[in-house]
Parts: structure tokens; C-alpha cells; sequence
């Protein structure tokens, strides 16, 4: 049986405590090697990557994000579930609940970001839907059915860290009409969709973002928030990979990768 489905665990969501029946791998992919874990969730197989590596020690702007895209891309992976810790710029987005992002602006400075070396000529992705439609539709519905607190759509403001931001620059990217702010969607968005992967993002908000927030931020609170989000993170997730099938009828197959153009 294929691995159809992979979830990429971010922080605070370093182990794969969802899946049964654990299998330590190893990936070898053009970008590096990639440890990750396979498991299942009733009869599917799903493949847990932890982004900041296991022990939490890889920082954003350092993670590999291409390789582990490519290990997924080979282990037939179709449907990706992530999740990231954000910080928020709207009130309507409150610490302690979770968001679908449905859009992103990249303010990521030195990070590889695609697969397109130019070897395979000048290809272009679509971006239109960046996070799979399908996907995330699934993922709401089944947090209503859990009672957990979950907002479909949301713009993901992805800065290149690790620094937090500055308030200036959280009331730049509020005016440009970020809603969330994080530091790793992207490019990690972008290189499942030139991979033809269905791609979607479970944002927890930990909290105010700098400036918005009455105190000063720090990694301890962001960790502290969500722990206390986990639990519920870590069951809507389950029940989202207890339905998921690998059929698709979203766009996301449309990319260079699955049309062989790579
Ligand atoms: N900024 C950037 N990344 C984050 C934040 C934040 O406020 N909170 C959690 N990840």
C-alpha cells in the first residue's frame, strides 16, 4: 500500500504521537538526506516529518525545506497536513484558535524556494489556490464535528526569522493585509505545489503579534501555547486522516511535477 498522506509537524509538534505501528525511515533525496517517520491512522499509512528535525533544533530559516518536500514527493505522498504556529495582527483571530490559511505573502530573504533550477526549462506554478481548497474543506468539517474552534481562510504573512518582528513591521504587513504572521509556509506551500501535492496549513495562533501584544514575545510562550492547543490539534488531525481518501478532484495535480515537465 502507498503512503498517500503526510503530516509535516511544526512547532510544538515535533513527535508523531498520532500514528500507530511506527517505522523510523530514511530518505535520500538530491537536497540531503531526511529522517521521518511512517505510521498508520486506522488502515491509512501516513508519513510524519518533524520540520525543526526531532529534537527541535533546526531554526526556520535553516530548515531544508526542499528535501523534505522531495522525500514525500518520493515516497508518493498526494496529501500534505501541516502545522504552524503564527502569531496574530487581527483581533478576530484570537490566541488559542486555529486557522486554515488560505493565502500567503512571502517576506522570506534567503531561503531556496523552488525546484525550477532552470534545467527544466522556464516554468512557472499557479498560486491561485496555494493551499488545496479540497483539503482544507475536509479539515473544517471535521472541526466542526469535533467542536474545535477552526476559521477557513486566512493571509499568512511568512517572514524569514528567526527574529520576531518588529511592531513597524507587523503595521506594514497588517496594512498589506496579513491577518497571521509565521516563519516557515514558505517556501514549504510552494515546492508541494510544484510537486502536485495537495497542501494545507493548520495555523495555531499563540499569540499577539509584536506591537499588537501588550508584553514582549518569546519562543517560551509561543511553546506554552501550544502545548496547551495540542491535544485538540493532534484529534482533529486524526480525524481528518480517518477520512481522507488519496482521490482529488482540486487543480493540484495541474503542476509541473505531476505533468512530468520534472
Ligand atoms: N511571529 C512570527 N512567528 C511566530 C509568531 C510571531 O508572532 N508566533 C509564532 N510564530
Amino acid at each position: 500500500m502507498g503512503i498517500d498522506f503526510a503530516v509535516i509537524g511544526g512547532t510544538g509538534v515535533d513527535h508523531p504521537e498520532l500514528l500507530s505501528k511506527l517505522s523510523r525511515e530514511r530518505v535520500d533525496t538530491p537536497y540531503g538526506m531526511v529522517r521521518l517517520t511512517v505510521g498508520e491512522v486506522s488502515a491509512a499509512k501516513v508519513a510524519f516529518v518533524a520540520r525543526h528535525g526531532e529534537e527541535h533544533s533546526v531554526p526556520p530559516h535553516l530548515v531544508n525545506y526542499r528535501a523534505n518536500i522531495w522525500a514525500l514527493k518520493e515516497l508518493g505522498v498526494k496529501k500534505v497536513i501541516s502545522t504552524a504556529a503564527v502569531g496574530s495582527l487581527e483581533s478576530k483571530f484570537a490566541p488559542g484558535e486555529f486557522v486554515l490559511v488560505d493565502q500567503f505573502l512571502d517576506f522570506t530573504k534567503s531561503r531556496p524556494a523552488t525546484f525550477f533550477t532552470g534545467e527544466q526549462g522556464v516554468l512557472h506554478v499557479d498560486m491561485t489556490d496555494p493551499y488545496c481548497r479540497e483539503l482544507r474543506g475536509v479539515i473544517a468539517e471535521k472541526a466542526v464535528e469535533a467542536g474545535v474552534v477552526v476559521k477557513n481562510g486566512g493571509v499568512y504573512v511568512c517572514t524569514e526569522g528567526p527574529r520576531f518582528e518588529t511592531p513597524a513591521e507587523i503595521r506594514m504587513f497588517r496594512a498589506l493585509g496579513g491577518e497571521v504572521v509565521g516563519m516557515t509556509s514558505v517556501p514549504e506551500v510552494v515546492l508541494a505545489k510544484e510537486c502536485g501535492m495537495c497542501y494545507a496549513a493548520i495555523a495555531m495562533i499563540t499569540n499577539y503579534a509584536a506591537g499588537i501584544s501588550a508584553t514582549a514575545l518569546s519562543h517560551q510562550e509561543v511553546v506554552a501555547n501550544m502545548a496547551l492547543m495540542g491535544v485538540a490539534l493532534r484529534e482533529l488531525i486524526t480525524a481528518v486522516l480517518k477520512v481522507l481518501t488519496p482521490e482529488r478532484s482540486c487543480a493540484c495535480p495541474q503542476a509541473p511535477a505531476e505533468l512530468g515537465k520534472f
